[in-house]
């Protein structure tokens, strides 16, 4: 059969590679390799029957999908489809020219008790009929069945594996994890299957839960499957197609889905909406519109013969479950796929249970590739302080208070007083600016803080993503909305803690001083002048107003530069006082120079600090300088063989198979260096991946190289 245009084999060498593209926490955006076609992730798989096409598969392809599953036990079994499918190959038998994956018959094993094909027969019979995805026969366990029963399918299962995967050749094998709802089973699978020279990790014997909407075990078996697993392989959810759910998965690192949810809800008159499904009974007006429905009105699909009904509802769900799959690539590239599980959380009990159990339980490595900092508003949502963003803010906000006040007199971070500011909106340095600066003019030792709906920032950080970007309505910001002004006397533990978090020593509750940023100044002083004493005379007469703002300029920066590269405190900070600014139009630090080299560049978007080459190298220097006395940390870095040296010296990005070693653990998004295996600096960039997937993938930029230093002997 001749393969439409469309279609793109994969390079040589390529064959059966996961590139990812886009990445949020877990969640990815990426491209399959497979001799027939390269097949964009995360995606939907629809189910076919090759007995029963209720959809034809050349429909589905011009509908968008570009890969679907069907069973070659069910072909294996009925004559004239093995002896077509064998001479002329699946693609010729199904005439679809997309990505073709078989099923092994464990379902119908799981189903009727038994199936008469050998395990092994059935591998090389899905080879020989030229499928792109073959599968094993894996072992189905059951949610009912006994911890010993469902370790024993995990090793039966595990047991196949290499003979299954010598029997399938060159043909991509799935191998699924199953292990019922035993968090260690389903670990101990991935684990297992992953050792193995498997394409493809199916996540298989989640169909009974699926159908009792046992959705938060279903989370939790992503999430113990996916700690197991090895990163660079696509991971399937066997039986998983109500778009409904596929935020959530999607969310949690699932690449592809199948199911057969489009024909069996067409066939049971129900129409699928990414919110839940709708009967067709009663129905006066479409409630999820779809192209297939345009011209119709639910009385004539009713009144439609039972094939010719079923036909058009199976490709209206076709439709929107396609949509919803874009809405979820969408979502992943913008940085909103959380939102969008928050969304579909509230569209169904179980779903929220699910949700909920998620937030209170997300995995580490998930909040540590979420990109914390980023250009563009933060809309608040209820779930928006307890999402992978927010989480990853405020672990990654490292921040400590400068050692010496605004007159450069030494202030131990034990004797400060933490003013924290709060009921207003930012940008903080326009509406509360004037009160930081007249405050801290008087009393030195006072360390302004700012409450926001999604954590606490300091004064010198205040135009950081998110906590500057986020927005919703004013009373958000008002720490005393919900119980009343009270508070600011006894505050809420919680606040306390996130101020503990934050600050680097343990602060007496007494030094922490909250306070209603609409209150005139004098307000604010009379409070000062109670809980510290009278101002500072010397101080007053001894400063001006441009002495602490430059104080908060430069230490501001400092704490940038603590963030964006992870020096130490020590190796950073007897260079602040002599740094110099180049400043935007509105007064903001644009340039920052040391010795009249550039180094950074602030972000004046999302408050990030970008380095410049020459930064990279003061970084590189500083962190690696043994002959400095105290312990400076290294930068993430990242290390790449000889063959990618070249490359990085001009500028080129890392790409997957170059590198030999990370340090100081690289996070996606977040700014490393690239080194040789001598530890020399050959540029910098921003990693697309953390570094267990850095080492792990064979295919695509692990680093986006910003610059590189030039040829060794430039
Ligand atoms: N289809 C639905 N669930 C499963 C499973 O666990 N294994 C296989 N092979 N196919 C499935």
């Amino acid at each position: 059969m001749e393969l439409p245009e469309e279609t793109e084999p994969c390079k040589e060498g390529d064959h059966g590679k996961f590139e990812v593209t886009d990445r949020d926490g877990w969640a990815r955006i990426g491209i399959l390799h497979t001799s027939t076609d390269m097949l964009d992730t995360p995606t939907l798989l629809p189910v076919v029957n090759p007995n029963i096409l209720t959809v034809k598969p050349s429909e589905m392809w011009d509908m968008g999908f570009r890969g679907l599953i069907t069973n070659s036990y069910v072909i294996w079994k009925h004559e004239k489809l093995k002896e077509h499918a064998l001479s002329r190959g699946v693609h010729d038998l199904l005439d679809y020219p997309g990505v073709i994956m078989t099923d092994s018959g464990t379902f119908q094993q799981y189903i009727y008790g038994d199936v008469e094909v050998g395990e092994v027969e059935v591998v090389e019979f899905q080879r020989n009929i030229g499928v792109d995805i073959a599968t094993m026969m894996d072992v189905f366990g059951r949610p009912d069945m006994s911890f010993e029963e469902l370790a024993e399918a995990v090793a039966e299962t595990a047991r196949r594996g290499p003979a299954a995967l010598e029997a399938a050749g060159a043909t991509l094998l799935n191998g699924p994890i199953q292990g019922g709802t035993h968090s260690v089973l389903r670990e101990a699978s991935a684990r297992l299957m992953s050792g193995m020279d498997f394409a493809v990790h199916p996540i298989g014997g989640i169909v009974p839960l699926m159908e009792n909407q046992r959705y938060r075990e279903l989370v939790e078996i992503i999430v113990s499957s996916k700690n197991g697993l090895t990163p660079e392989r696509p991971v399937h959810l066997f039986g998983c197609g109500h778009p409904m759910l596929f935020p959530i998965c999607i969310a949690l690192g699932v690449d592809l889905f199948d199911s057969a949810a489009y024909a069996l809800f067409a066939k049971d008159n129900r129409l699928l909406t990414p919110t839940g499904t709708v009967k067709l009974d009663g129905l006066k007006e479409w409630p999820e519109d779809s192209w297939v429905l345009r011209n119709t009105t639910p009385k004539k699909v009713r009144e439609m013969a039972d094939d010719e009904r079923h036909t058009l509802l199976a490709r209206h769900n076709l439709a929107v479950t396609n949509s919803e799959i874009h809405r979820c690539r969408q979502a992943v590239r913008d940085g909103e796929i959380w939102h969008l599980v928050e969304k579909r959380s509230h569209c169904n009990p179980y779903l929220r249970e699910a949700t909920v159990w998620l937030y209170d339980n997300l995995p580490d490595e998930l909040v540590h590739n979420t990109v914390a900092c980023r250009v563009g508003g933060v809309q608040w949502s209820q779930d928006l302080p307890r999402q992978p963003r927010v989480a990853r803010a405020k672990r990654w906000m490292t921040w400590r208070p400068p050692h010496v006040d605004h007159l450069g007199r030494d202030c131990d971070v034990e004797d400060r007083r933490l003013l924290v500011f709060h009921n207003r909106q930012g940008p903080w340095r326009e509406t509360i600016g004037h009160q930081v600066l007249e405050a801290v003019r008087r009393w030195p030792q006072l360390v302004p803080l700012i409450y926001t709906p999604i954590g606490i920032v300091p004064f010198s950080l205040e135009d950081l993503n998110p906590f500057a970007h986020t927005f919703g309505p004013n009373h958000l910001w008002d720490l005393t909305a919900d119980v009343g002004p009270l508070l600011l006397d006894h505050p809420n533990p919680e606040i306390i803690e996130q101020v503990e978090n934050l600050y680097p020593v343990e602060v007496p509750i007494g030094n922490i001083i909250f306070h209603d940023a609409n209150a005139p100044l004098e307000t604010l002083f009379e409070v000062l002048e109670q809980s510290i004493g009278p101002a500072d005379q010397d101080v007053m007469e001894n400063s001006t107003i441009a002495d602490v703002q430059d104080y908060f300029r430069r230490w501001g920066i400092a704490d940038k530069i603590a963030i964006f590269t992870h020096l130490q405190y020590g190796a950073y900070h007897p260079a602040i006082p002599e740094l110099e600014f180049v400043m935007s139009r509105t007064g903001r630090v644009n340039n920052v120079l040391h010795d009249g080299v550039h180094l950074f560049s602030q972000r004046l978007t999302d408050g990030g600090l970008s380095l410049t080459i020459d930064g990279a190298k003061w970084v590189h220097e500083r962190g690696t300088n043994d002959e400095l006395e105290w312990n400076p940390s290294m930068m993430p870095s990242v290390i790449v063989n000889s063959d990618a040296e070249p490359f990085v010296r001009q500028g080129r990005s890392v790409m997957h198979g170059f590198i030999v070693g990370t340090e100081g653990e690289p996070q996606t998004g977040t700014p490393c260096l690239v080194l040789n295996e001598a530890g020399e600096l050959l540029g910098h960039g921003i990693a697309r991946c953390d570094y267990t997937d850095m080492m792990a993938f064979r295919k695509g930029i692990a680093v986006k190289v910003k610059d590189g230093v030039g040829d060794a002997g430039d």
